[in-house]
């Protein structure tokens, strides 16, 4: 008897849905991970079913993933963003290259629907070969047993409510202003979330803080009777003395589930994880979101704005020069007049040396996940001289990233 083919495929039907849920709770048992696509189709205003696709091997859906469009803001600036999500292929068809057709596919859809980068957070190493690079920290932790928090005074606590999503949201940005890389959660997508309970595909419950009847933290958070651990998955807080109030809810709320530790799973600069490092606790090495730039040219047209307003507020401001962004492969003109991008070309000629960088590495400096100076450190390509030094670093400084999951 003839194996059948595989062949790509694009779910559509309900049938077709249905057995990319079966193929998600196949590989990634008990992780919920259907419940994420499945949020996302019916909750997450970005994606639809236009944004799944699959391998069929026969008339069984044997590899899948989904695209989830998003905003980054780098600076005040809007980044779109295709997020790779939920990749999997069946255990008995693996190593048949069907992660490479996808992605393949996932690089052609990003490019017609005009998307400025490509994302992930996912396994080690897998997507290098797809031209990923590590690039905006992921998965900060800090942890804390509750017998170390201090008796700090409570505030009334009370379920969060679709009433109270404007005030959470003011707060949440606030909060986002000491990471100049975040992303822009709308309100749809605050919505989604109350509505359906679920974060990163597991149910939360999110509570909502009062003082003198006006919102001061909301706190979203699960527990783990197994663990002994009460993990806050976001928050936000109004004042440093709204973190008080925060632990004393989570410290009471966990001893009264019997539960012995609080892990924070707020960035590092959050005043809740500051906190709870000033009281003890243990803080891990973050992992990473991986990133890819597909079109370069698009993207330095699009950072037109972003470019000149950081010269603007340099020593550079005005300045008239053509710099040659030489990514080795190819290299990007850009053209300045008084402090004015008047073009930007691509080019094949790579014989100016002057700003010479690593295309693989480059979102690192792009998001400012690291510097000139250390990519120069750690990459013999990443090779810029001295007199174009300051100037690049003005152009691409290092700035503190921290992105939530939208579903
Ligand atoms: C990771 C996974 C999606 C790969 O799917 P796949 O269809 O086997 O991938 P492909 O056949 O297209 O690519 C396989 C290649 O990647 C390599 N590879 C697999 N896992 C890897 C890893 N973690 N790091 C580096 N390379 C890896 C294989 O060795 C193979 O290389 P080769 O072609 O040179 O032999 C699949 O193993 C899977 O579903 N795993 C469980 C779920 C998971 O971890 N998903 C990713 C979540 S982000």
């Amino acid at each position: 008897m003839t194996q059948p083919e595989y062949w790509f495929h694009r779910p559509e039907s309900d049938e077709d849905i249905e057995q990319l849920y079966e193929l998600m709770n196949i590989v990634f048992k008990g992780e919920d991970v259907d419940k994420i696509v499945k949020m996302l189709l019916d909750h997450y205003p970005e994606s639809n079913r236009r944004h799944l696709l699959a391998v069929k091997h026969g008339d069984e859906t044997v590899a899948g993933l989904i695209i989830i469009p998003q905003t980054w803001v780098l600076d005040g600036f809007d980044l779109r963003v295709a997020e790779m999500g939920c990749v999997a292929t069946h255990p008995d068809h693996r190593r048949k290259r069907l992660q490479h057709i996808l992605n393949e596919k996932f690089d052609e859809q990003v490019k017609k629907e005009g998307l400025d980068l490509c994302a992930l957070a996912g396994v080690p190493f897998f997507y290098r070969q797809f031209g990923y690079e590590y690039t905006v920290e992921l998965d900060h932790s800090t942890r804390l047993p509750l017998s170390n928090i201090p008796d700090y005074p409570k505030a009334e606590a009370v379920p969060f409510s679709e009433n109270d999503i404007p005030a959470a949201k003011v707060i949440f940005e606030a909060s986002q202003g000491k990471y100049p890389i975040h992303e822009k959660r709308t309100l749809d997508v605050w919505r989604a979330h109350r509505k359906t309970g679920l974060y990163y595909g597991g149910p939360v419950e999110t509570v909502s803080l009062f003082k003198d009847n006006i919102l001061i933290a909301y706190l979203k958070y699960s527990c783990s009777q197994k663990e002994k651990t009460i993990t806050l998955k976001e928050a936000a807080v109004a004042s440093p003395a709204a973190v008080e109030s925060a632990l004393a809810y989570l410290k009471d709320y966990g001893k009264r589930k019997g539960l012995e530790k609080l892990v924070s799973g707020l960035g590092y600069l959050d005043e809740i994880s500051m906190r709870l490092a000033e009281l003890g606790g243990e803080q891990s090495h973050p992992y990473a979101w991986q990133v890819k730039i597909l079109d370069y040219l698009e993207l330095f047209r699009k950072l037109t704005p972003l470019l000149e307003s950081r010269l603007r507020e340099s020593k550079f401001s005005g300045l008239s020069e053509t710099l040659n962004f030489n990514f080795r492969k190819f290299n990007i003109v850009v053209t300045f007049k008084d402090g004015v991008v008047e073009s930007t070309e691509l080019g094949y000629d790579n014989s100016d040396r002057t700003i010479g960088l690593n295309p693989t590495v480059f979102p690192q400096l792009l998001l400012g996940y690291r510097s000139r100076e250390e990519l120069e450190y750690v990459y013999p390509d990443f090779k810029i001289q001295e007199t174009h030094k300051e100037l690049t670093d003005v152009l691409f400084p290092k700035r503190a990233g921290y992105i939530h999951f939208v579903y």
